[in-house]
């Protein structure tokens, strides 16, 4: 679209109190012809009522599989600039900490190759760069890996280990109770093979938080997620607890009659926690900061089969190691060990886009657990009264 369109359909789009993506579009067309056409395919998806998009066709960078999302237009005779339209992902640093002039040498190299448009950080965590010719791929990633402070490196896309991600953690929250960001470094180091070569059935993502709030909400939207937790008691402050209902707390209301397993309780002068049933849900901790603690000895509960829907519906992640201990420094080597087995087991059975967790609903529990080595247990169970999951091997039973 080389001269000016109208776009009536679009125009509507802006109108209202509310951020318009039309907008900003708009803003980037004044100076790139890509963003030009855009607006242009975008209108017409808008009177055919059907996007003008086909999907995939390999794109990539010397020795990378990943990281890059083709896309080109089904009408290029139209809209010539944005024939190839495709997305590069850069890996993130862990917990999203930039500075300004990491910001500003991906503003630069994206104005020089691409529209100018980007949705900072996906589901995946990475920077996410819209719309550059395959002609740039190269050329792209050659100056972002050579930044000269903060390198960066693509991010995972296909079917790959996509980009680990990870909560502010340690930086900036009082919760974490593991190093969020340095193990998610870590991982992502570990497993860029898997990060850049796609050879597995479908996606798998990692996320990590740094305590059960769960603020990367990695228990939706990760097939692994892994929360610090802690294992020994709950400290308790009785005469801060006193304080907060002296002041008026309603102690009652706000804490114990919402505790998930009814584990605690206050008597009018003590509270009291019997830890054994405790599930380390954090809201009497969120609720009185300044009376309860978690206790000292740290680790991780790592979930399994979250995912958004697609072949079955929805999933949330599920118990499948209730503490892992996870410390900085000494290498993660049960975890890592944990993944691999995880990984093989589903790259050997699953059907092709078949989520992890998905795989353990068609083949079961029982095989699963078989495969990674571990023995069932009850925290393994999905949802409470709704399956019994696991059923025993022929050979455990004996019949009289
Ligand atoms: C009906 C239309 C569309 C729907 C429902 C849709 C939906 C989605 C969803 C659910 C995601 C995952 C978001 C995330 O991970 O945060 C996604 C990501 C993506 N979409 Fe779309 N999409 C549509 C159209 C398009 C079009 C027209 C393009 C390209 C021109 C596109 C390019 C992408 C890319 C590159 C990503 C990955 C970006 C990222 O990692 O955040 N999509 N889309
Ligand atoms: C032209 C239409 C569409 C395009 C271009 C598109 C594109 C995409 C892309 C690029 C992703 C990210 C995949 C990745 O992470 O590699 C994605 C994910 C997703 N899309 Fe679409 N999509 C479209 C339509 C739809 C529609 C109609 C739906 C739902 C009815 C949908 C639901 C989703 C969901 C739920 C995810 C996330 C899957 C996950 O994280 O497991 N998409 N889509
Ligand atoms: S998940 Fe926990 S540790 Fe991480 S930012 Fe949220 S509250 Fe803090
Ligand atoms: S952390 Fe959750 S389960 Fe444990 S005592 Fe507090 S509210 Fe109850």
């Amino acid at each position: 679209m080389t001269e000016t369109k109208k776009t009536p359909l679009l125009d509507e789009l802006e109108k209202g109190p509310w951020p318009s993506f039309v907008k900003e579009i708009k803003k980037a067309a004044a100076h790139n012809i890509s963003s030009q056409d855009l607006l242009g395919q975008l209108e017409l998806s808008y009177e055919d009522k059907k996007a003008h998009w086909k999907h995939g066709g390999l794109v990539g960078v010397m020795g990378y599989g990943g990281g890059v999302i083709g896309r080109y237009s089904d009408v290029p005779e139209q809209f010539p600039n944005i024939e190839m339209f495709h997305t590069i992902r850069l890996n993130q640093p862990s917990g999203w900490y930039y500075n300004t002039k990491a910001l500003r040498q991906v503003c630069d190299v994206w104005e020089k190759y691409g529209s100018g448009l980007t949705n900072l950080h996906g589901a995946t965590g990475d920077m996410v760069l819209l719309g550059t010719k395959t002609e740039y791929i190269q050329t792209i990633f050659d100056e972002v890996s050579n930044f000269e402070e903060h390198p960066m490196d693509l991010g995972g896309s296909g079917s790959n280990l996509r980009t680990p991600s990870c909560c502010a953690g340690p930086a900036r929250c009082e919760f974490a109770m593991i190093d969020t960001l340095d193990l998610c470094h870590d991982l992502t180091n570990e497993f860029q093979d898997y990060l850049h070569r796609p050879m597995w059935p479908y996606k798998s993502k990692i996320k990590i938080s740094g305590c059960p709030n769960d603020c990367v909400a990695s228990i939706a939207r990760s097939d692994i997620s892994i929360q610090g937790t802690w294992r020994d008691d709950i400290k308790i402050n009785q005469e801060a607890v006193r304080e907060y209902v002296a002041g008026g707390f309603d102690i009652n209301g706000m804490v114990i009659s919402k505790c998930p397993t009814k584990c605690i309780a206050w008597d009018g002068n003590e509270l009291t926690i019997d830890n054994a049933n405790c599930t380390r849900c954090m809201h009497c901790i969120n609720k009185m900061t300044k009376a309860l603690r978690p206790g000292d000895d740290r680790g991780a509960t790592i979930l399994i089969g979250g995912k958004a829907p697609i072949l079955q519906g929805a999933m949330m992640g599920w118990v499948i190691v209730p503490f892992m201990k996870l410390e900085s420094g000494s290498g993660y080597e049960e975890l890592k060990e944990f993944l691999e087995k995880v990984w093989e087991w589903w790259d050997e059975n699953g059907k092709t886009r078949e989520r992890l967790g998905e795989l353990i609903l068609r083949l079961g529990m029982r095989n699963f657990l078989r495969a990674i080595e571990l023995e069932p247990i009850p925290q393994m169970v999905m949802a409470p009264r709704a399956n019994p999951f696991f059923f025993w091997w022929p050979e455990e039973t004996v019949q009289d």
